[in-house]
């Protein structure tokens, strides 16, 4: 498979996929919703590097997205991603239209429970990791992949895609990738080309905080309301960026820490110019 061939039927993709499989190969997947940048290449690229077969899914899904967020002006182009898709290997692309990922009378939700998606995230968007647990687990009955390949920036969401695996036994290897940045620290993401030129700039604060929180771990301090207070410090100096939290949460199970004892996350979400961000850091452990 040396073209990039893009498929919209379950059928079709099916088909395409029955000889690699056949041949013993190992078939890879990445979950996206398009308009790609160097983070969702980079998982291309593993699992180019990994796998015999890589299907890269392209599908904006309105389940996720609540009624006052941006599903409608989710940024799309779908020919640059083909151009992207095909210029680092990548064999099927996958962009199905909604009647083929929700059939006419759809009733099925996939929905994982407690801390890992009532915190952090899920606070402010109900639904919203329903709505990935949902079509992730359709897209992986639907390609049967050997791995799936999710972003550590989106780490919340890379835990769930962990739990709702282990839950349902499905047979697929979960491999997280490490946060692809701009040169100025912020994490590479579709909604950064919304934001105006000043915004742009301003949303670098966000890592920058991140950084100095991780140099205060790192000189030993490991006091919870020390570290986000000196957080949230940071991204005060830049009254464009709305901070909406700054938390600390034990790195595998996201419940809340007093005291950095083990491995905990520092995640953070502002809205710039109208638009979410969010990222996050590995800290302690
Ligand atoms: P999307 O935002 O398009 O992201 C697709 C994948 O790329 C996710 O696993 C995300 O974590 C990863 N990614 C995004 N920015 C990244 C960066 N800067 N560095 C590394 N990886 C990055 O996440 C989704 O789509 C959807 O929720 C989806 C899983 C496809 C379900 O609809």
């Amino acid at each position: 498979m040396a073209l990039l061939k893009t498929v919209r039927s379950i059928e079709e993709l099916r088909g395409l996929l029955a000889e690699p499989r056949a041949a013993g190969k190992s078939i890879g997947l990445v979950p996206t919703m398009g308009f790609f940048h160097e983070g969702h290449q980079a998982l291309m690229r593993r699992s180019r590097e990994r796998d015999g077969a890589v299907v890269v899914s392209l599908y904006v899904n309105p389940t996720q997205f609540g009624p006052s967020e941006d599903y409608l002006e989710y940024p799309r182009d779908f020919g640059r991603d083909e151009r992207m898709a095909q210029d680092v290997g990548v064999d099927v692309l996958f962009a199905p239209p909604d009647e083929e990922m929700y059939p006419p009378g759809d009733t099925t939700l996939v929905e994982v429970t407690g801390d890992l998606t009532a915190r952090l995230c899920g606070q402010y968007r109900p639904g919203h990791f329903r709505g990935v647990a949902t079509v992730v687990t359709k897209l992986l009955n639907v390609v049967q992949p050997h791995r799936a390949y999710f972003g550590e920036k989106d780490y919340q969401q890379l835990l769930v895609v962990r739990r709702l695996v282990q839950d349902l036994h499905l047979p697929v290897e979960i491999i997280g990738v490490p946060t692809v940045r701009e040169a100025d620290g912020l994490a590479m993401s579709s909604r950064n080309t919304t934001l105006t030129a000043a915004g742009r700039r301003a949303a670098a604060v966000l890592y920058r905080s991140l950084e100095r929180a991780r140099e205060l771990a790192a000189a030993g301090a490991s006091d919870a309301r020390e570290l986000l207070a000196a957080t949230g410090e940071i991204i005060a100096r830049e009254p464009s960026v709305k901070l909406q939290y700054v938390e600390l949460a034990d790195a595998a199970t996201l419940a809340p820490i007093d005291r950095v004892t083990g491995r905990a996350v520092l995640a953070v979400a502002a809205n710039v110019d109208g638009t979410r961000l969010i990222d996050n850091i590995i800290i302690g452990g």
